[in-house]
C-alpha cells in the first residue's frame, strides 16, 4: 500500500517529464543522469510513515457481477485452419472452463472444456479462461455459449480455409484505448472527453461503436498493439494515489467494452509499447508491482489464445518444412502467423526481441521488457514463415506490427533495420502499423525509395499507419509528409478496412470512425505471378460466369512459368490435366488440392495451350 502511494506521488512529479520526453528526446538523457538521485528519493519516500495516510482507493472499477461465473472480456482468435480459441475472464477461478457450441442457436450439441483451470496474476481481480474449439467446418456460422449460470449465446464465423478465394474484409485497429473516465479524449481538450464509462454499442463512441455497428461487414480484426492504455492511468488526476488499481480498472473496462466485438469476431493481437509496464516512464519499471511489468497482462490474456502458425498445405516439401520451422519458432502472442482464405498474415513484435528493440533490455524506451525468445528467434521465425508461403494457396501476404518505420512522424529505425529487408525479399504485399496516432498511406517503398511501379504490381511492400483509433492521448499531428506518403489524416478518428477482392486486387480503405465514411481508398494490384495459378477462386464448383475469360487467360499466360502452380482436380491431374468443376469438398485443406506441375509437364502440355487463346479458353471452360 505504501509503495503504491509513493508511486502516485512519484507520478505527480514525473508526469510532466513523461510528456516532455515525448517531444524532447534529450529529456531521456537527463532522466538517465538523474536516475540515481530519483531512486534515492523514492527510497526515502518509502520510509516516510506519514505517507501511509494517503492511500485512498479511487479506481473506476466496473462492478463485479454477483454471479462470479459470469463471462466477461470475451475474445476469439483464429487458432488453426479449423480451429477457434475462445478466451474470457471471470471474477472467480473456474475449475473447468467449458464452451457449448453448434451450428444452430437452439441446438448447441457439442461441448469442449479446457484441460486446465483458469489462471490469474498478481494485482488482477479476474481469472483468464481458454477453450480451443477444433474440427470446425470452414467458413460456417457457429453458435456458442460459455458455460456459466449467467451467460448468453453468441456466434462466430469459423475460419475460411487457406486457399479459399472468396472475397472478404478485415479491419486493422491500432492504438485503441478505453472510453470513459480514464480514457478517450481529444488531445488537450478535456471538455470533449467522453465520460460514458461503459459502451452501449447502440451509441456512437467513434471506433468501438463503429466496429459494433458494422460487425457484419468484416470477418476479423488485427490489432497490433496498444490496447486500453492502462499505463496512462496517471493522466487522470484522481488516479494518482491509487495507480495499481487504476491500471487494472482500465484494463477491465477496456476489455469489457471490446467484448461485443471480440466475442463475435476473431481479434488478433500483438504487443505495443503500452502493454509493456505500469507506466511508460523511462527507468521506472522497477517500481511497478509484480503483474504490471514485462507485458504481463498481455501475455496472460492472449498467450493461450493466439495461434503459432499453420501447417503448410502446399505440395512443395520445402514450404512444408519451413512452415513447421516457423511454427516451432513462433512465440504467441508476441510473434506468430495465421492463414485465412487468400491471406497469410504475420503478426510481429516491434517492442522486444531484436537488436536495439525499443522496449527491450537496454532499448531506447528504457522499459526493460522481454526477451520472450532466444537470441534471433523472432527474426528466424519471420524468415522461415515468409519463405514458407505458397502464393498459389495464399497469394496475399500481410505483416502487421506496432511501430512503423514509414511514417511522417517518428520512425522506428531499429525496426526498419531488423525487418524491412525480410519484408522486401519475400515480397510482402502490405505492412500494417500504428503507434503514430493518425492515418497514413504510403506508396510501395523499399529503403525509403518508392517502387517505380507504384500500385501497379510493385515489388516493394505497400505500408500503412492505422493508429487513429482513439485513446486518452488523442491524435498526433503530421507537419510535413514524406514524399511517398499518399494520404495523411491527423484530424479524424479512423481505422483501416482491408478488402481481399481476389487473388490480384487488394483494396485498402481508411474509415472515419465518427461518420463511417471512407476517407481514403486505394487498390493494390499484384500479379503474384510466380505461383499465382489460374485465378479461379475456390470453393468449387466455381461459376465460370464469374471469371472474365480474357483476364483469366492473360493472368494464366503470365503465371504459368516453370514452377508455378495451378488449382486442378486431383483425379484429373495425372491423366488429362483438365480443370473440372466437380466439387472437391475442402480446397486447400489437404495436400491434394493444389498441384504444382513439373516443368516437363508444363512444357509439354500446358505452355502450348497457353499460347493458343482458344485452347486456353477451352481449358478454362472444360
Ligand atoms: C449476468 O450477466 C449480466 C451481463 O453480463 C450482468 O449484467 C449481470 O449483473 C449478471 N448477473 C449476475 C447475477 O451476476
Ligand atoms: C450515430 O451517428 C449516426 C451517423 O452519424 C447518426 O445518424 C445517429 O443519430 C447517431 N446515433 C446516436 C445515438 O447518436
Ligand atoms: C519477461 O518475461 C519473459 C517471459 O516470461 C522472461 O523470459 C524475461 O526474462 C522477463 N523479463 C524481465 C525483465 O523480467
Ligand atoms: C479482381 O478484382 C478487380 C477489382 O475489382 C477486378 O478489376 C478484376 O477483374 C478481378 N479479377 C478477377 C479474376 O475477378
Ligand atoms: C518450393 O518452396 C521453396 C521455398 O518456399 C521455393 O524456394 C521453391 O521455389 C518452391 N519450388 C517450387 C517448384 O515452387
Amino acid at each position: 500500500m505504501l509503495t503504491e502511494c509513493c508511486r502516485g506521488l512519484y507520478m505527480m512529479v514525473s508526469a510532466p517529464v513523461v510528456a516532455l520526453t515525448r517531444v524532447q528526446p534529450w529529456i531521456v538523457l537527463l532522466v538517465e543522469f538523474l536516475k540515481a538521485p530519483i531512486m534515492r528519493l523514492l527510497t526515502a519516500f518509502r520510509a516516510a510513515p506519514l505517507l501511509a495516510a494517503c492511500v485512498v482507493a479511487k479506481a473506476n472499477y466496473p462492478a463485479i457481477p454477483e454471479d462470479t461465473t459470469t463471462p466477461v472480456q470475451q475474445r476469439l482468435a483464429i487458432y488453426g485452419p479449423n480451429s477457434i480459441s475462445i478466451g474470457w475472464n471471470t471474477y472467480a477461478r473456474q475449475d473447468e472452463p467449458c464452451v457449448e457450441y453448434g451450428t444452430s442457436s437452439d441446438n448447441l450439441d457439442q461441448r469442449t472444456c479446457a484441460s486446465v483451470a483458469s489462471t490469474t496474476y498478481p494485482t488482477s481481480r479476474t481469472y483468464e479462461n481458454v477453450v480451443i474449439l477444433t474440427d470446425l467446418a470452414a467458413g460456417t456460422t457457429y453458435y456458442y455459449k460459455i458455460v456459466s449460470t449467467n451467460s448468453t449465446v453468441d456466434h462466430f464465423l469459423s475460419p475460411r480455409t487457406p486457399g479459399d478465394g472468396t472475397p472478404f474484409n478485415i479491419n486493422a485497429v491500432i492504438d485503441l484505448g478505453v472510453y470513459g473516465e480514464d480514457g478517450f479524449t481529444i488531445q488537450g481538450d478535456k471538455t470533449k472527453k467522453d465520460t460514458i464509462p461503459t459502451i452501449d454499442p447502440a451509441l456512437n463512441h467513434t471506433t468501438i461503436g463503429r466496429l459494433a455497428n458494422t460487425v457484419d461487414d468484416y470477418e476479423l480484426i488485427i490489432h497490433p498493439g496498444d490496447f486500453a492504455y492502462a499505463d496512462d492511468w496517471f493522466l487522470s488526476l484522481d488516479n494518482l494515489l491509487d495507480g495499481e488499481n487504476a491500471y487494472q480498472a482500465i484494463l477491465e473496462n477496456f476489455y469489457t467494452q471490446l467484448a461485443p466485438i471480440s466475442g463475435r469476431k476473431p481479434y488478433m493481437a500483438s504487443p505495443g509499447n503500452h502493454e509493456a509496464a505500469c507506466e511508460e516512464l523511462p527507468y521506472t519499471t522497477g517500481l511497478c508491482p509484480d503483474g504490471q511489468k514485462n507485458f504481463t497482462d498481455f501475455m496472460h490474456r492472449f498467450g493461450q489464445t493466439m495461434p503459432s502458425g499453420f501447417a503448410s498445405v502446399s505440395t512443395n516439401d520445402s514450404a512444408k518444412v519451413l512452415a513447421n520451422q516457423a511454427r516451432e519458432l513462433a512465440q504467441p502472442p508476441f510473434w506468430y502467423s495465421f492463414e485465412y482464405g487468400m491471406a497469410h498474415i504475420v503478426m510481429i513484435n516491434t517492442e522486444t526481441d531484436f537488436e536495439d528493440a525499443p522496449d527491450g533490455q537496454g532499448g531506447s524506451a528504457h522499459l526493460n521488457g522481454g526477451p520472450f525468445g532466444t537470441a534471433n528467434q523472432q527474426l528466424d521465425f519471420l524468415k522461415a514463415d515468409l519463405a514458407s508461403v505458397d502464393r498459389a494457396v495464399t497469394p496475399w501476404v500481410i505483416v502487421a506490427g506496432h511501430r512503423p518505420w514509414y511514417t511522417s512522424g517518428t520512425a522506428c529505425t531499429p525496426c526498419q533495420d531488423a525487418f524491412e529487408d525480410l519484408l522486401y525479399t519475400y515480397g510482402v504485399d502490405l505492412g500494417v502499423f500504428g503507434h503514430e496516432h493518425n492515418a497514413e498511406r504510403f506508396l510501395p517503398v523499399y529503403n525509403s525509395v518508392a517502387d517505380a511501379n507504384g500500385m501497379n504490381d510493385p515489388k516493394a511492400p505497400m505500408y500503412i499507419v492505422a493508429g487513429g483509433a482513439g485513446n486518452i492521448e488523442g491524435l498526433s499531428s503530421i507537419s510535413t509528409q514524406l514524399d511517398f506518403s499518399e494520404y495523411a489524416n491527423d484530424e479524424d478518428y479512423s481505422y483501416s478496412t482491408i478488402r481481399f477482392l481476389n487473388r490480384t486486387h487488394l483494396q485498402v480503405d481508411f474509415i472515419g470512425s465518427v461518420t463511417g465514411d471512407i476517407l481514403d481508398s486505394s487498390t493494390l494490384y499484384k500479379s503474384h505471378d510466380v505461383r499465382a495459378g489460374l485465378g479461379i477462386s475456390p470453393p468449387w464448383p466455381f461459376s465460370l460466369n464469374a471469371v472474365d475469360p480474357d483476364a483469366g487467360c492473360h493472368r494464366a499466360a503470365k503465371a504459368l512459368t516453370p514452377g508455378s502452380a495451378i488449382g486442378i482436380q486431383p483425379s484429373s491431374a495425372s491423366s488429362s490435366l483438365e480443370l473440372t468443376s466437380e466439387n472437391p469438398t475442402e480446397y486447400g485443406d489437404s495436400e491434394s488440392m493444389v498441384y504444382c506441375l513439373s516443368p516437363a509437364i508444363q512444357a509439354k502440355w500446358l505452355l502450348p495451350r497457353i499460347q493458343d487463346p482458344d485452347l486456353q479458353l477451352e481449358m478454362l471452360l472444360a
